[in-house]
């Protein structure tokens, strides 16, 4: 059974309660139970994890790659939060795996303010996803499914 990784980036633990008029009011833990029920339905272990700190998430996208070269990874869903905007690491890491990986965000980063349009990660990701809600989750593990 291949594994998908969901990672979180920073600020995501305060889902349920941070600006819910931009992210809506489920919480980091109503996403966790999402993914487990996509990830049930497709056939997939899940490893759902979420950070704070970037070179965390660094870590796990390197863990992810392990699974990758093991032929045990069906793929990455990166919420990376603000470093989406920042990071030249995670680029790096994504790049330097060769994971499949979705980026993803929950809100439409490109109706927002200007600093969000940029993203590191678009370049090296597989797809990306931005304003279907906390739902897009599901649907990027069904998009993982149809990729196998
Ligand atoms: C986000 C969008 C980012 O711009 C922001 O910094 C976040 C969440 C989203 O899910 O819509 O933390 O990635």
């Amino acid at each position: 059974m291949k594994t998908v990784f969901v990672l979180n980036g920073p600020n995501l633990n305060l889902l349920g309660t941070r600006e819910p008029a931009v992210y809506g009011s489920q919480t980091l833990a109503d996403v966790r139970q999402l993914c487990e029920q996509a990830c049930a339905t497709h056939g997939f272990a899940l490893d759902f994890r979420q950070s704070n700190h970037e070179g965390v998430l660094v870590d796990s996208l390197h863990e992810a790659g392990i699974l990758h070269v093991q032929g045990a990874l069906a793929g990455v869903i990166l919420n990376a939060g603000a470093y989406t905007h920042t990071s030249v690491a995670l680029h790096d890491a994504i790049k330097g795996t060769g994971i499949t990986l979705i980026e993803l965000h929950i809100s439409n980063v490109h109706a927002r303010e200007a600093f969000r349009h940029h993203s590191y990660i678009s370049p090296a990701a597989k797809a990306v996803m931005a304003g279907f809600g906390v739902p897009g989750y599901a649907l990027a593990v069904a998009a993982l499914a149809g990729m196998q």
